[in-house]
């Protein structure tokens, strides 16, 4: 039936119309879009000509919704829009949606392969009305897309309701022209859509699509409606409800639309397929794997080519979304699909790793709809490498023990399950890959049995773990960690997110809440937190939630490798465990941290180039505000040294290289050069950070910078903005310590240090370019005073000057000797020698003494003996004569000039006394004087 003159002019599709009756069998007419390609671009061109904005798709990693393991639908990103939580862009919007199916209430991973439409990955073209147009306006814009843009024949289209739906059948009467028999009335679950346990739902409405009569199948609520003649196309949810986690059902603020069609289905519809792996898409990624298996695809390797592509897909769009393969959590999912799918390459007879080959056939297809994986193609390709290369290695010794496992089992007969376990623990083998590979043969597996032994290894390993010695409050991590499971870290990709509250301690102990003012530690299943490690800090932010409930993190640590910690105050409202939060890390907190980490990759190597390769990192401390790098040199840095260094990281940073983080066996890394921690545990996998180039490590085929490393980093160089180096010193023997700054904290480092050298202008009245000629000319002009000083103080000690006064009176002659005693005060000690000089040139032939009582009371005494009354006169002999009146001992010097001193400044002049009395006895005919101990000796 054609669509009234009213439908078709609203939905703009009376062009297409005439071409609907026309074509009475599947597939696509000549002018109608139907490669994959351009049908994604038809239908977001449909809804956007209809005033819907086309929003991008979302990661499939749903950063704001802790309650789903990935995106599994296209309304997933607009939930919190519908519940009214969030103002959305626009009310009407168009999206085509990446979707994973594969864990949680949406998984279809065991039978991808086996049926014409299952796939763990998949695209859904949805469009949304929030709170604006509702059931008729999605119908006739359903109904215009289908009959109109893609010119299906009516006949081959049918529709349900949900039963009580009244207003929807009459609807679809008005708009279609059907009649009850194409319009069934469809009881419980199967036409009213939830997207969770909990979340926006609805009564649904869905479109199917009759393939003919030539394939098995019945029309929907028929006993055979599974088959695939009839498959569902689009479904209209009518989003009214939103179901509660205490198992009530709330009304949406507004009655909204949320559809959703499967891109490879209706593609089918368009090609004249019932068969989605027949689409072009598919058609290509299967060509490439025939390609490199040379193994057919039609038969009984079919199936293996297509769990490949599907699984292909999944793999490489949640690489290039962020998701590494891991043992636990999506990482564990994706390990799921990636080894399912590596050994069906390995049933194809691939000698070497095949996925990762088919990544290019699969970026052609896909890559300019989603730029994601052009830009991921490289760590895409490396991670499926690097995966199949550790699976394949006991990939043949698994497969041996399951064919010996199965050996005496028949169709029907259950493998026990601690065979299963073995080749889990053993192998890698998941759980649902050892009942994928016994599938064919119709042989179950004893699922109980292997969750029994599974169980029974983890209580050993927390007996091992007890006996370990840890402290006992460390006891409550790893019941926790036992419970729940590792965190799932999202913070490499994102620094908001939204997280179940899983558990909550205070105290040291478990509690159901924290109130407000409470300190405590927040558990939550996902958080872009990043925990201290590496030398890196903990990140800092904050937990709130609509009710205005906030709690501020002070840090963020981590426990048994991977149960994330957030610990802080309840500054208002209150937590509860079962909770949703969002989760926001300090921003520029972070932003100064990672150019911090990345900058001391940068250092670590400019050392190593400057200093040498034995250099070894020894420590490190990344912050937001400074870093400290410690490593082995056996002696300080000169100063050109430190510049080097400076300017090498700077040039670096300066060229704005990307930074890129790839993941592989610690022994691939040390092999292409990464710099790791001697002595570190690192696990299976690690991730490699390398940044920079040199035409040395281009040569080489490197980066300039590879790096273990876990921490964030900047995404290019350019973004640490600038390393300055501020400190040098030693932490222990043979350790050196390099402090740095960069970013802000090295701006304001230098902009203070440019506000000294200009303060320091100012006080010597020049322009800061003249400052150094000015300082030399005074430190010159200080010297030169000095000694004018030095002149002037001695000139006044002695009266006015020892040759200039022409005082001879002060003479005295003692036994035919000259003595010359002088007596000053407030001279330096060390003034005192060049003072005897001077009198020993004015006595000519004689003895000088000069007795000082110095600025700070002390005593000093100098004697001198001209020349040619040294075999008369020991001038050592005679200042100690002198140096005891001052309350000294000993003296010393040589036989012409010798120096004392003593406390008792005062007494200068008794000095003097006690030296003209030496003289006296030791005057000719008087006894000789002892001989001198040794000269020079005091
Ligand atoms: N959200 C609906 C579905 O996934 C449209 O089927």
């Amino acid at each position: 039936m054609a669509l009234t003159p009213m439908n078709a002019a609203k939905s703009g599709a009376s062009k297409a119309n005439g071409k609907a009756s026309k074509r009475a069998d599947a597939g696509a007419g000549p002018e109608a879009p139907s490669r994959a390609n351009e049908l994604r671009s038809a239908f977001l061109g449909f809804f956007a000509d209809a005033d819907h904005v086309v929003e991008p798709s979302a990661p499939l990693v749903p950063r704001h919704d802790p309650t789903l393991m990935f995106t599994n639908a296209g309304m997933v990103p607009f939930k919190n829009v519908f519940t009214g939580q969030e103002k959305p862009r626009a009310l009407r919007a168009a999206s085509s949606q990446k979707c994973v199916r594969a864990g949680g209430k949406h998984n279809d991973l065991d039978n991808v392969g086996y049926t014409a439409r299952h796939h763990t990955f998949f695209e859904m073209l949805g469009n949304f009305s929030f709170g604006d147009y509702f059931k008729e306006r999605a119908i006739e814009l359903a109904w215009s897309f289908l009959t109109g843009v893609l010119a299906l024949p009516e006949e081959k289209l049918l529709v349900t309701v949900y039963m009580d739906d009244d207003e929807a059948a009459e609807l679809w009467k008005k708009i279609s022209g059907f009649g009850d028999d194409k319009i069934l009335r469809i009881a419980g679950s199967d036409n009213f859509w939830s997207m969770g346990d909990t979340g926006p739902c609805g009564p649904c409405s869905e479109i199917f699509y009759d393939h003919g009569a030539h394939l098995p199948g019945g029309p929907p609520g028929s006993p055979d409606q599974d088959g695939d003649r009839f498959v569902e196309i689009w479904n209209l949810v009518f989003m009214q409800y939103e179901q509660r986690d205490d198992g009530t059902r709330i009304d949406l603020p507004r009655p909204s639309i949320d559809t959703g069609m499967g891109l490879e289905r209706i593609a089918a519809v368009m090609q004249g397929t019932h068969d989605n792996y027949e689409i072009d898409l598919f058609r290509r990624l299967i060509a490439a794997s025939v390609d490199l298996t040379g193994v057919s695809a039609v038969g009984d390797e079919a199936p293996s080519h297509r769990i490949i592509a599907d699984h292909l897909r999944a793999s490489s769009f949640l690489i290039a979304d962020g998701v590494l393969p891991s043992n636990e959590g999506r990482g564990y999912v994706l390990r799921r699909i990636m080894r399912r799918a590596m050994r069906h390459a390995h049933l194809l007879g691939a000698k070497d790793p095949l996925l990762h080959r088919l990544v290019p056939a699969l970026v052609g297809e896909m890559g300019r709809a989603y730029p994601e994986l052009q830009r991921g193609e490289k760590l895409i390709d490396e991670t499926l490498k690097l995966e199949e290369t550790r699976f394949r290695e006991t990939l043949d010794r698994g497969l041996r023990l399951l064919d010996e496992a199965v050996e005496g089992l028949a169709a029907g007969d259950t493998l026990p399950g601690e065979i299963a376990f073995k080749l889990y623990d053993t192998y890698g083998f998941p759980y649902d890959l050892t009942e994928d590979a016994l599938k064919a043969k119709g042989i179950g597996v004893d699922g109980s049995a292997f969750a029994a032994a599974m169980e029974r290894q983890r209580a050993e390993a927390r007996k091992s773990w007890s006996g370990s010695g840890e402290a006992a409050t460390e006891g409550l991590w790893y019941e926790l960690k036992e419970d729940l499971g590792a965190t799932e870290f999202l913070g490499y990709e994102a620094e908001t997110a939204s997280g179940e509250i899983v558990a909550l301690v205070k105290d040291g102990a478990r509690v159901e809440k924290l109130e407000k003012g409470d300190r405590g530690i927040v558990i939550v299943n996902q958080t872009p937190f990043y925990a201290e490690s590496g030398g890196q800090v903990g990140d800092r932010g904050t937990l709130t939630m609509a009710d205005g409930t906030v709690f501020a993190v002070s840090d963020t640590q981590k426990k048994l490798h991977g149960l994330f910690l957030h610990d802080g105050v309840v500054e208002a409202g209150k937590l509860l465990r079962g909770e949703t939060v969002a989760l926001t890390v300090d921003h520029t907190r972070r932003t100064a941290t990672r150019a911090h980490h990345s900058a001391t990759h940068l250092l670590h190597e400019a050392l190593r180039q400057v200093l040498g390769t034995h250099v070894a990192q020894k420590g490190s401390l990344v912050e937001p505000g400074r870093l400290r790098f410690d490593f082995s040199h056996p002696k300080p840095m000169t100063a050109d040294e430190i510049k080097a260094v400076e300017d090498m990281a700077n040039a670096m940073i300066l060229q704005n290289g990307a930074v890129e983080t790839h993941l592989m066996t610690p022994d691939e890394a040390i092999e292409r050069g990464a710099l790791a921690l001697f002595g570190e545990k690192y696990g299976e996998e690690v991730r490699v950070v390398s940044m920079g180039v040199t035409p040395e490590s281009e040569k080489a085929g490197h980066a300039y910078s590879i790096e273990l490393c876990g921490g964030t980093h900047v995404r290019r160089t350019g973004d640490i903005g600038l390393l300055r180096i501020v400190g040098e010193s030693a932490v222990a023997a043979g350790v050196r310590r390099v402090e740095a700054l960069t970013g802000e904290a090295a701006r304001s480092y230098l902009a203070a240090q440019d506000a000294r050298v200009r303060q320091a202008a100012d006080i010597l009245k020049v322009t800061p370019d003249e400052m150094l000629q000015r300082l030399a000319a005074i430190v010159d002009e200080r010297r030169k005073l000095d000694r004018e000083l030095a002149d002037l103080r001695k000139k006044v000690a002695l009266g006015g000057g020892v040759a200039a006064d022409g005082d001879d009176g002060k003479i005295l002659s003692i036994g035919g000797t000259s003595y010359l005693p002088l007596r000053v005060s407030g001279l330096p000690n060390n003034d005192l020698k060049a003072l005897a000089d001077e009198a020993k040139a004015k006595v000519k032939s004689g003895v000088v003494a000069i007795a000082n009582t110095a600025p700070d009371g002390k005593g000093g005494l100098v004697v001198g003996v001209t020349g040619d009354l040294t075999d008369r006169y020991n001038a050592v002999d005679l200042v100690r004569a002198g140096a005891a009146a001052l309350g000294g001992k000993g003296g010393g010097g040589r036989p012409d000039l010798a120096q004392a001193g003593g406390p008792d400044g005062d007494k200068a002049d008794a000095a003097l006394d006690a030296i003209a009395a030496s003289l006296e006895d030791a005057a000719p005919g008087k006894p000789a004087p002892s001989p001198s101990s040794s000269a020079g000796q005091s």
